[in-house]
């Protein structure tokens, strides 16, 4: 089984002056065609909030055009700066999104179960695991305590040494965590909000945050002092379940126009492949 993750799509509206510079729709777009085209063809996506930029009924339309030509099953999240409301709205078919309260739910009917929780707080940048949501955690996590499963959501549960990134946290990372040591099972945390990668151990189990579709924030670690977002290459996470000896591996995988590889081996020996490189135009 495969579970891609891509995260923080922040897609704005057309006249949005964030748009011009930031491209979000652009860069979803093509990170729809990079998972469409991958080799291992994923199982299903989750896109681990920030979907849209202001939470606008607008946004959350482009949001699902450009997930249209996705071949594979999609699962959405909220992150702080989405809206429940409009999501639910414009998302309306998507049935495994509750019609009330808060936006969690389990994925099943795969060998790994997928767990997402909401940490949204409206008009807030940090966000909160309260008491009902973690107590809603910790029903689920009970209903299969053999079978591997995947938390995800939005806000990370950690410090990562970005201060300003650091002020807008997870309250509530205690309770997650004593609701994760009681549960084994728990493969990954997939967190989003960071815009990068980052990996930590949490409470036994292993945590991680993927980058964004379309902007990264700045590698700033002290002294520096300051929110920068930095047009590095983006990326999704690939998570590959290999069953019970292998476990779940995650892959970064860089999203960019695709390339032909210079060379293949062809079991015998490398050969030439017959493709030319990106820039490059046989006479
Ligand atoms: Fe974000």
């Amino acid at each position: 089984m495969l579970i891609a993750q891509i995260s923080d799509t922040h897609v704005s509206a057309p006249e949005d002056p964030d748009d011009a510079v930031l491209h979000t729709s652009e860069h979803l777009a093509r990170a729809v065609a990079h998972l469409n085209r991958l080799d291992g063809r994923p199982d299903l996506v989750v896109i681990t909030g920030d979907l849209v930029d202001r939470g606008e009924v607008g946004e959350y339309e482009r949001l699902r055009e450009l997930l249209a030509p996705l071949r594979m099953p999609v699962f959405l999240l909220p992150g702080n700066h989405d809206d429940r409301g409009n999501l639910r709205r414009v998302f309306v078919d998507h049935a495994y999104l509750p019609r009330d309260g808060f936006l969690q739910y389990t994925v099943d009917g795969w060998p790994v179960r997928l767990v997402a929780l909401d940490t949204h707080i409206p008009g807030e940048p940090g966000g909160r695991l309260c008491g009902e949501r973690l107590a809603w955690l910790a029903a689920r996590l009970a209903e299969e305590p053999e079978r591997p499963t995947v938390v995800a959501m939005h806000h990370p549960p950690f410090a990562i040494g970005i201060p300003v990134m650091d002020a807008f946290g997870l309250d509530g990372s205690d309770g997650l965590a004593a609701v994760l040591r009681r549960h084994p099972q728990v493969e990954r945390v997939l967190c989003g909000h960071l815009h990068r990668p980052i990996v930590r151990r949490f409470a036994g189990t292993v945590a991680c945050t993927c980058p964004s579709t379309a902007h990264q924030v700045a590698l700033d670690l002290p002294p520096a002092n300051r929110l920068a977002f930095v047009m590095e290459p983006p990326a999704c996470m690939l998570h590959l379940w290999l069953g019970d000896a292998g476990g779940l591996v995650t892959h970064l995988s860089p999203i960019a126009d695709e390339y032909p590889a210079f060379t293949v081996h062809d079991g015998q020996g490398w050969v030439r492949d017959p493709r030319p490189p990106p820039g490059f135009h046989t006479a």
